[in-house]
């Protein structure tokens, strides 16, 4: 274990990407080639690329049945979407017990949502029902309209126009989460949302050129229902499947980010140099440990990255460079409870 981590390690400090496009590319045709099987057929094989180079062949789970829930009802596994493993899931195995010899080189991996559906007509139970249409986009207008007229975004559009940004062309959003239910997290939700078509049009004001094309706008999160997707599309923001978002990221993107499941934060700083970044506030190694240190005050770390396993988005050296290397800070969001504590970062060019 030890050996296979030190490897990990010095490949990454030799500034191998971990995350790569053509990898995301790769697994989402291999898994549309499956998903054009329906019912899914037994045993498909998936390849997946590992950073030594080799290539790690699965078997496709989906359609297994878990578990017999009762005799009406039974637990399936569905359809996957990507696993992204941080540097410090990759680098620091507290337990031997979840160490994969066979996957311990692949930073992108598969995951299995687990849903429970009657036996007998294998229709899938969903127990949670998102609002109506309407209702959602009312609140979604509501809220637009409030942050629209709020000091904060005011205040965000004229440090963007005294500001120098690199060309922008799209507006890619992560993990900003559904509006569809009635729950505490939807206004932060909602405002969420709303930035994004606040920067699509700060981007438009400043790209007065009337022959570029519009400013495109894209989000991806599996969370959002199809009344999500319908709202989002009246707005002029398309919904991308898990990893499509990514794909779409390139020098020209706004990227926005608020405290995601996933590691956006070390897939961009392998994929690309975006124009501007929205998202939590990196921290220096230092600044990561007293932080995660203060939530878990009897935990010991022992080396500073262990605390930082604990995050879903953490940081890591080559972000940090990035950064430090890269970007200059624009400005901390307000308010802090709507955008989790985040920074807006301009690229110098
Ligand atoms: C802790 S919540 C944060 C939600 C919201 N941004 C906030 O600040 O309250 C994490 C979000 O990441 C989303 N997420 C999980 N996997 C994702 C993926 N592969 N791509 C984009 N978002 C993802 C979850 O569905 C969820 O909405």
């Amino acid at each position: 274990m030890l050996e296979v981590t030190e490897r990990i390690r010095s490949l990454y400090e030799q500034g191998l990407p971990f995350f790569k496009k053509s990898v995301f590319q790769d697994l989402v045709r291999q898994l549309d080639n499956c998903r054009a099987n329906d019912p899914p057929v037994e045993g498909q094989i998936i390849s997946i690329p590992a950073v030594d180079g080799s290539v790690v062949e699965v078997e496709l789970e989906t359609g297994l049945v878990m578990h017999h829930i009762d005799k009406e009802t039974e637990l399936v596994v569905m359809d996957p979407y990507l696993d992204y493993r941080t540097f410090q899931h990759l680098t620091i195995h507290d337990d031997p017990l979840y160490f994969s010899p066979h996957l311990a080189y692949c930073p992108t991996r598969l995951i299995y949502p687990l849903r429970s559906r009657r036996s007998s007509t294998k229709e899938i139970l969903d127990p949670w029902k998102p609002q109506a249409l309407e209702e959602v986009q009312d609140g979604l207008d509501a809220g637009i309209k409030m942050w629209e007229d709020s000091k904060d975004c005011r205040q965000l559009q004229s440090l963007f126009r005294a500001a120098s940004v690199p060309s922008i062309s799209k507006v890619v959003a992560f993990g900003c989460s559904t509006m569809a239910f009635k729950v505490d997290q939807r206004g932060t939700s909602i405002t969420q949302h709303a930035l994004i078509l606040t920067m699509r049009d700060i981007v438009k004001q400043m790209t007065k050129s009337p022959d570029k094309p519009g400013i495109q706008c894209f989000a991806q999160d599996p969370i959002y229902t199809e009344v999500d997707k319908e709202v989002l599309r009246r707005s002029g923001i398309t919904v991308l499947e898990d990893p499509r978002a990514f794909l779409e990221v390139d020098d020209e993107t706004v990227v926005v980010s608020f405290a995601p499941d996933i590691p956006v934060r070390q897939i961009i700083a392998d994929i690309a140099r975006p124009a501007v970044l929205i998202w939590n506030t990196v921290w220096d190694e230092d600044e990561a440990t007293a932080f995660w240190h203060a939530l878990h005050p009897s935990f010991n770390p022992g080396c500073a990255n262990r605390l930082t396993l604990a995050s879903t988005d953490p940081e890591s050296s080559r972000l940090i460079d990035m950064i430090r290397d890269h970007y200059s800070e624009l400005t901390t969001l307000e308010p802090k409870e709507r955008f989790t504590g985040a920074t807006v970062y301009i690229r110098r060019d």
